[in-house]
């Protein structure tokens, strides 16, 4: 099985390969690519990084790209043709009809149709924070029927890749130098850093703008998990109003969801068909920097809705490079080679 890793230097890319390796997965090569900034390079323990070329994209069996939505546009469809069964990490396939969009645990099955005459030989991995909240919803929509959602984010500076991881630490100690800047005179303490990867100084802050504004002032983000969610989900009415929020945090994405149900829902039996579910793990107050570094989802806070006998609240948790991305890749990877054997 020789398997490529196409953004290998990437935060992502980086995970890849590392829970390629922590899970055994039986590749008998495993080969680095990025861009021409990079190739040429070593990288430990993989040789050297390759370029994207016509023809050092031959021969693979699987192909995991994390390298933006252009790079997988311009050259997924390349390694599928050279022989491999591409896994996506991008958005740029995921609204394809012919594109699975999956999560390992809730519609394992859709990935059949990547490889079927009717597929493009490419199966899509959702966005990191689409990915958190779909465990808890799968298992609460199997039992008490999801009809809508109010999904509010608290993502992790990671989310934007190593250049937000970076951003959000080099702007913390300069921000912070000065407590009673902050107290009293925060547009100051805000102005001392050049924001680059997010719209504003992200750190002692909250930015509630992340992505490109769209369809009636939605971000793509935000339309992301509309969309995503009524794919993976099969929930193709699925009411859903999203906000997508950056907060301070390195790693690990929250979303508070107030779902309705078709059906009446009671804390205990939610609890129940929660902690029933695989990988996923009910916790009193689940944090984001506890479950940074963690494969599970963590799901907490859950409480009957104060008029609404049919809705719920619940506070959801994620590591958004594992599950949110790397995880899930490998996960889905290990689903395409066990069809291929
Ligand atoms: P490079 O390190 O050479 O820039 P992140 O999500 O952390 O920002 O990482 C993005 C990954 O995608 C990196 O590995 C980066 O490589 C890679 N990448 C970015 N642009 C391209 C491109 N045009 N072709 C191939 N790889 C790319």
């Amino acid at each position: 099985m020789r398997v490529a890793v196409v953004g290998a230097t990437g935060a992502v890319g980086q995970l890849l390969l590392k829970t390629l390796e922590r899970r055994g997965f039986a590749a008998s090569e495993i080969v680095p690519f990025a861009s021409e900034r990079s190739a040429g390079k070593e990288l430990p323990g993989y040789g050297v990084i390759q370029p994207l070329t016509d023809e050092t994209v031959q021969g693979f069996d699987i192909a995991l790209f994390s390298a933006g939505g252009s790079t997988s546009k311009a050259w997924a469809e390349k390694f599928v043709a050279g022989g491999a069964t591409v896994v996506d990490n991008s958005s740029a396939w995921r609204k394809d009809e012919r594109v699975p969009l999956v999560v390992s645990e809730v519609n394992p099955e859709a990935i059949a149709l990547a490889t079927s005459a009717e597929g493009r030989g490419i199966v899509s991995n959702p966005n990191c924070t689409t990915m958190v909240i779909m465990l808890p919803l799968k298992a609460l929509h199997d039992r008490f029927g999801l009809v809508s959602m109010v999904a509010t984010s608290y993502q992790a500076a990671g989310g934007a890749g190593q250049s937000g991881i970076d951003e959000l630490a080099q702007q913390v100690p300069v921000v912070g130098a000065d407590v009673e800047q902050l107290v009293h005179e925060g547009a100051a303490a805000a102005g001392k850093v050049t924001p680059s990867t997010f719209v504003k100084t992200l750190a002692y802050n909250v930015v509630p703008m992340l992505g490109t504004v769209g369809e009636k002032g939605y971000t793509d983000e935000e339309l992301k998990m509309r969309d995503e969610s009524r794919k993976i989900l099969g929930i193709p009415e699925l009411t859903v109003s999203p906000t997508c929020v950056r907060v301070p945090v390195m790693v690990g994405h929250s979303i508070e969801v107030r779902a309705t149900f078709e059906n009446e829902v009671t804390r205990d039996e939610a609890i129940a068909v929660l902690d029933a579910f695989p990988n996923l793990t009910v916790q009193d107050v689940p944090t984001p920097l506890e479950a940074a570094g963690l494969d599970e989802t963590f799901v907490g806070r859950v409480r009957e809705d104060l008029s609404d006998p049919k809705s719920l609240n619940l506070f959801v948790v994620g590591d958004n490079l594992l599950k949110g991305a790397a995880l899930n890749t490998v996960q889905l990877a290990e689903l395409v080679a066990s069809a291929r054997v």
